[in-house]
């Protein structure tokens, strides 16, 4: 089995605010990623794939396939947007980086199986980077 990642890059930007808290509360939950205006991130997204090297073409991923898919379902509609209001997805969930990881992964999960119809590859890891301190990852 081969693990490959690709990386690929996007903006947005988002606030941290749970609706369930006060806004004393989300002060103090969030600090300054609560600031009502927002603040923008240049996130680093690697997607992670697992399959057997195909005999034929010798590769483990046809990272065209895996390029429009990520691009058409995530970077798109992610890039250079304000996650809370224009990410329908975020109207009732906090934008955190943790939130998005799940997001893009059932984004890719739904889609999977019409780019990658046969058995293999499989999605493995999503990765994101928010910051130089912060990475998440979300495993299958
Ligand atoms: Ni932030």
């Amino acid at each position: 089995m081969i693990r490959v990642t690709r990386r690929y890059r996007f903006s947005a930007s988002h606030r941290l605010h749970a609706a369930a808290f006060s806004d004393a509360e989300n002060r103090a939950l969030y600090g300054k990623c609560n600031n009502p205006y927002g603040h923008g991130h240049d996130y680093v997204l690697e997607v992670s794939v697992r399959g057997p090297v195909d005999r034929v073409s010798g590769r483990a991923v046809d990272l065209d396939a895996l390029d429009r898919l990520v691009r058409g379902h995530v970077l798109e509609p992610f890039d250079h947007r304000d996650l809370n209001t224009e990410v329908p997805a975020f109207a009732g969930v906090v934008p955190t980086t943790e939130n998005l990881a799940v997001e893009i992964r059932s984004r890719l999960a739904r889609k999977w199986s019409g780019a990658f119809p046969d058995a293999w590859p499989k999605l493995e890891r999503i990765r994101i980077q928010e910051t130089k301190r912060n990475t998440f990852e979300l495993h299958q």
